[in-house]
């Protein structure tokens, strides 16, 4: 099912969720049934709907070519509208906020700020240390750097290029929104300014590899799974487009940029990292891909990106998900609920793409069954039980706020009413997960995300 086709259907489905989630009222004695000739939802235990009920129940009239067609009626739309408004404003707001913190910092953003070279003495050469990775404590001098999963080693936070990069994307994702909603000129300076610094100024400029990506001390070259590192781009690269509209929007700087992924693309495609890393059977390999077709999709070789997106999707599916549903390359980790969750996000992103190259991800079922659907009710009872009898070892909890988030475009993608109890049921926990800052997700994203998922832009406001 294309995200898009039953377009106006996608639009009730979320307007809908809205109405359920803020309507201030208790209504769960109403039980929503299938669409029925009165409208969407209709009470079926009494006579007297709650005002959820009433507010979204819509009428059906034949126009004249004999059509029937639905219209929400007045109350329902008023109050939608008056959501929406709502919701507008406040996620307006908090982009702008962002924005203008962004255009505020005059620090430089580059890789040519780390205290140390990496092994090939160039300082533009990118480099991250291994997350994961701590001295041998039977080494006099630690080397090489051995593995603990799941335990973050605060050396990480010594070389800055990973946070500077992760910044420069997240920055320019939110001055291209808040440019796309405001036409404040500001932001795309700001954004402009920024892509220069990183990928083109001579004297600030990250050269296009990560041969010292998720690099481990004691060791010559980086590791294929620091090629995760770059998968945030595509924040960048979806905020361009929204920008190119702008006066101050430089095309110069643009196809610097373009020549820069171009480079980066053959480097990623064809170095023993990067090869190694669209092998990897778990989340790495996943979010390899989504990378992948990012930066395809971003260079216009379609046809590329096309036959490439069947080729991951059925290898993801296949491979990564068992017939239950479970993720065993996941659920193999110490932080197995995090990662089932980060997989998921990853595999939502491909199908969401897989959507724009007319291929349908969402309900592709692989030779035993698996399905990304699968994946997702896998985890359904355990995020609804706080973790409570999840197969394996797990050292990090069982938050749902990405989960809830999961959730919430199942229902619009599934229309399975399961999805829509479970988010009624989880969706104070995430919401306490995020008063408690636990999560970096926004408080305000709803209304972006499900704006992007109207208007066929990406999902990136609802995953994370
Ligand atoms: C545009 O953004 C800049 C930088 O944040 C801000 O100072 C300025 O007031 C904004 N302009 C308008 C018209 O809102
Ligand atoms: C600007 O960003 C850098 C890099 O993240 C940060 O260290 C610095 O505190 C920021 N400065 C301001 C004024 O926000």
């Amino acid at each position: 099912m294309s995200l898009l086709r039953p377009r106006v259907l996608v639009f009730l489905l979320v307007a809908t969720i809205f109405l359920l989630i803020f309507w201030p009222t208790n209504y769960q004695q109403n039980q929503c049934i299938d669409k029925g000739s009165q409208g969407f939802f209709q009470a079926n235990n009494n006579n007297s709907p709650g005002p959820v009920i009433d507010a979204i129940r819509t009428t059906t009239i034949t126009d004249t070519k004999g059509t029937q067609k639905e219209y929400l009626n007045a109350k329902g739309y008023i109050t939608f509208l008056h959501i929406i408004r709502k919701q507008h404003k406040t996620a307006i707001e908090s982009l702008t906020r962002v924005a203008d913190i962004a255009v505020a910092n005059d620090t430089v953003y580059s890789v040519t700020l780390k205290p140390q070279k990496p092994p090939s003495g160039d300082i533009h050469d990118y480099m991250s240390l291994g997350r994961y990775f701590w001295p041998d404590p039977t080494q006099p001098d630690g080397l090489p750097y051995i593995r603990k999963d799941g335990y973050v080693n605060p050396e990480f936070f010594t070389i800055l290029d990973y946070v500077y990069m992760r910044k420069l994307f997240r920055e320019v994702q939110d001055l291209g929104f808040a440019y796309f909603f405001t036409r404040n000129e500001t932001y795309v300076d700001k954004a402009m300014y920024r892509i220069k610094e990183w990928f083109l100024d001579e004297e600030t400029k990250m050269n296009p590899n990560l041969n010292y990506a998720g690099f481990r001390k004691g060791q010559a070259m980086g590791w294929r799974t620091g090629v995760l590192d770059f998968h945030q781009v595509f924040r960048l690269l979806q905020a361009i487009p929204l920008m190119r509209y702008s006066y101050k929007w430089d095309p110069s700087i643009e196809k610097g940029l373009k020549a820069w992924l171009s480079e980066y693309y053959i480097w990623f495609t064809t170095s023993k990292m990067g090869r190694g890393e669209g092998k990897t059977k778990n989340n790495h390999g996943t979010f390899y891909d989504v990378q992948a077709l990012f930066l395809l999709d971003y260079l216009g070789r379609y046809e590329e990106a096309k036959s490439f997106i069947r080729v991951s999707v059925e290898n993801r599916v296949n491979n990564g998900i068992l017939p239950t549903g479970q993720q065993p390359h996941e659920t193999d980790r110490p932080t197995s609920w995090f990662y089932s969750i980060f997989n998921l996000q990853g595999l939502f992103m491909l199908a969401e793409r897989a959507d724009h190259f007319d291929f349908d991800a969402w309900n592709y079922v692989g030779p035993e069954g698996q399905s990304i659907r699968k994946a997702v009710d896998f985890l359904l009872p355990f995020a609804l039980n706080e973790g409570e009898g999840w197969p394996v070892p797990n050292i990090k909890g069982f938050e749902v706020n990405d989960y809830v988030k999961i959730l919430e475009l199942s229902y619009v993608i599934w229309g399975d009413e399961k999805y829509l109890n479970a988010v009624e049921e989880l969706r104070p926990k995430a919401k306490a997960e995020q008063a408690a800052g636990l999560k970096l997700a926004k408080w305000e994203d709803n209304y972006l995300c499900d704006l992007a998922l109207l208007t066929n832009r990406l999902l990136w406001t609802c995953l994370y």
